[in-house]
């Protein structure tokens, strides 16, 4: 086995602090929605926490951002520019999670410093770290001050709409804190990512490969 390391403690904290975040915004949004038949905390405390943690969570934000916005490694992000290879990479991740996995085949991706993430992590990630955790920031914030906010949320197309697309991403993120850590959960071994997350060091099992910029 050797030690790759593909997760920098910026990346590690945002992380943490994002994923235990998001939990408790899921959490107190259902109590602040069916505050009429579920009534673990007061009303009042519901917003009051979901807000206190939006905010944290747009601050923790920035962690991410900024560090891969000012270091070599927002290469991790860059999307693959042959769209053949990429196809082609999908289908073999897609056909790996979906058969290959049960059958004891091997992952066809291979983790290297700079491409850690396979073809579906990549353009997954992307676009929840790109759009749709900015809109669900977004939104949320429009509607914590309608008042304030009158102006961005008629650009919008009103409060209606902002609050559906608010609860629609509220729907998309609760199904994905399952999928994720289970796909998290496909490593060699069931832990395996989840421990690299903490040290911030994957195990690989063949001889690190030079990294290829894209
Ligand atoms: C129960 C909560 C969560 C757990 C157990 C968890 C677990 C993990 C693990 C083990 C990894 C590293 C392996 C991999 O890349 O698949 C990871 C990466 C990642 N997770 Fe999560 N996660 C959770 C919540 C979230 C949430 C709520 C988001 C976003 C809204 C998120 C976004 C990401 C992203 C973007 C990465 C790649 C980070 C990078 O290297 O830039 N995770 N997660």
């Amino acid at each position: 086995m050797h030690k790759l390391y593909v997760h920098p403690l910026p990346v590690r904290i945002w992380h943490w602090i994002n994923a235990l975040g998001f939990i408790a915004l899921i959490l107190s949004g259902v109590q602040i929605r069916y505050s009429d038949i579920l009534a673990v905390l007061p009303f009042g405390l519901a917003v009051q926490l979901h807000n206190a943690i939006g905010f944290a969570l747009i601050g923790n934000y920035f962690i991410w951002l900024l560090f891969y916005l000012f270091t070599d490694k927002i290469k991790v992000y860059h999307p693959d520019l042959n769209p053949a290879r990429y196809y082609r990479d999908s289908l073999r991740q897609a056909a790996f999670y979906g058969y290959g996995i049960f059958k004891g085949r091997p992952n066809p991706h291979h983790v290297s410093v700079y491409r850690k993430f396979n073809a579906l992590q990549s353009i997954t990630y992307q676009i929840i770290m790109i759009l749709l955790v900015p809109l669900q920031f977004y939104t949320g914030l429009l509607l914590w001050d309608v008042n304030g906010f009158a102006g961005s949320i008629e650009l919008f197309g009103g409060v209606r709409m902002v609050s559906t697309v608010h609860v629609l991403l509220f729907i998309f993120f609760s199904a994905f804190i399952f999928i994720h850590p289970y796909l998290a959960s496909l490593g060699h071994t069931p832990t395996a990512h989840f421990k690299a997350m903490i040290t911030g060091y994957e195990e690989v099992e063949e001889e690190p490969v030079k990294d290829v910029a894209r």
